[in-house]
């Protein structure tokens, strides 16, 4: 049974470049998401470019998905322990440390964006010691997902333990999130100019290759929208808030 859960994740890791991402950096104007080549289809708009802070944004909403993924565990761990298999928790938790904490912070924003941010005027560059301070926390924090996940069931007496890490981590994700991108980004972009944020834009692309091949984006988003399906969250209408009532 354990060697079929490490298949399972075998299956999500990149070492077996099941999970790329690359089409985050050109998007076709039709919305077509099959299209995986650089030349449009025969009556298919032309693809147009992704910015680099596009693509950082775009992550970002990858990440905020497995956050919801975490927040809804969460909720149903304390309902009913055994609603949320522990396999499920773990690939979001894979997910979350391949595209999240080792491409897009390590690999972009640990080495492109912070260092310039930190030393500006204003108030961005504030924010760095704390950003830098909760990618670390969130590694701690996905560690422990990892390991607690590798049971065939989460303990009785870990879970609320797990719970109140699932939703510390995604509360601070949240917050982290939003201000790299209405702060931190932003302020990025205007220090180092269009054709310099050009050039990086271009470097983002070669990173995605180098670390995910072809098809990346794409396959973070499948592999999003399976976790999501297999706990039931697909369906974006049933989190239309209700009206309150008295
Ligand atoms: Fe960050
Ligand atoms: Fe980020």
């Amino acid at each position: 049974m354990d060697s079929k859960r490490r298949q399972l994740i075998a299956g999500i890791s990149l070492a077996g470049a099941g999970f790329v991402i690359n089409a985050c950096r050109r998007t076709s104007n039709s919305g077509s998401a099959s299209n995986k080549s650089d030349e449009p289809a025969p009556g298919e708009a032309a693809p147009v470019e992704v910015t680099a802070a596009e693509d950082l944004m775009r992550e970002h909403g990858i990440l905020r998905r497995a956050l919801l993924v975490y927040r809804e565990s969460a909720i149903r761990l304390r309902q009913d322990a055994s609603s949320v298999p522990p396999e499920v928790l773990e690939k979001a938790a894979v997910l979350f440390r391949v595209f999240g904490e080792d491409y897009h912070e390590k690999n972009l924003e640990e080495v492109y964006i912070l260092p310039v941010v930190k030393n500006l005027p204003g108030v961005a560059a504030g924010y760095v010691d704390v950003l830098m301070n909760q990618h670390t926390r969130g590694r701690e924090i996905t560690d422990y997902f990892l390991s607690i996940t590798k049971a065939e069931r989460i303990p009785s007496n870990s879970v609320e333990t797990v719970a109140k890490a699932l939703e510390s981590f995604a509360r601070m994700y949240e917050h982290h999130a939003a201000i790299e991108d209405t702060v931190v980004f932003p302020a990025w972009k205007d220090a180092i100019g269009q054709a310099e944020f050009d050039e990086v834009g271009g470097k983002f692309e070669e990173i995605e290759h180098q670390t995910f091949g072809d098809d990346g984006f794409e396959a973070a988003l499948k592999r999003m929208e399976d976790i999501e399906t297999s706990l039931g969250l697909s369906n974006l209408d049933m989190f239309t808030a209700p009206l309150p009532t008295k």
